[in-house]
């Protein structure tokens, strides 16, 4: 069965800034979740991240669990946490290259109180990009 969990953070420091952080942290990503089969995307914007993740629970729950003790980031809020029949995602993990871009056409203005169809919107948005 497979499992979708999408989470917000806050970035700590240059965790959202800085071309070294991010590659390292997209680094790890893409060769832990191929080794893993998971799947996903994430998003960086004005401090704050966006991450959803496709894969079997106990990939998910194993990288929730290294997610929540990353220093990197902060106030780990879990929006959506469903079974899928399918996945939406199909790479170990892209990058969101223009937030505020998708922010606008899904009518977002801001990611500080994401709701679960505020998710939805925006991962149909990237589907249809
Ligand atoms: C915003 C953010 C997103 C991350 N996404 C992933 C991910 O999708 N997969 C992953 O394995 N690690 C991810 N990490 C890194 C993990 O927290 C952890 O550092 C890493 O999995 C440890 O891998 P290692 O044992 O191979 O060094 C992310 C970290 C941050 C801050």
């Amino acid at each position: 069965m497979l499992h979708r969990v999408v989470y917000v953070s806050e970035s700590v420091g240059a965790t959202a800034v800085s071309t070294q952080s991010l590659a390292e942290i997209l680094g790890a990503s893409d060769r832990n979740n191929r080794r893993d089969h998971l799947t996903g995307c994430v998003l960086f914007h004005e401090g704050r991240i966006v991450q959803a993740i496709e894969g079997g629970r106990a990939d998910i729950d194993r990288l929730v669990r290294r997610l929540l003790v990353d220093p990197r980031h902060t106030g780990m809020r879990i929006i959506v946490d469903t079974p899928i029949s399918e996945r939406l995602m199909h790479e170990p993990m892209a990058l969101c290259r223009d937030p505020a871009t998708m922010m606008r056409r899904t009518g977002l203005t801001t990611l500080s109180r994401l709701t679960a169809g505020d998710v939805q919107a925006m991962l149909e948005y990237r589907l249809a990009a």
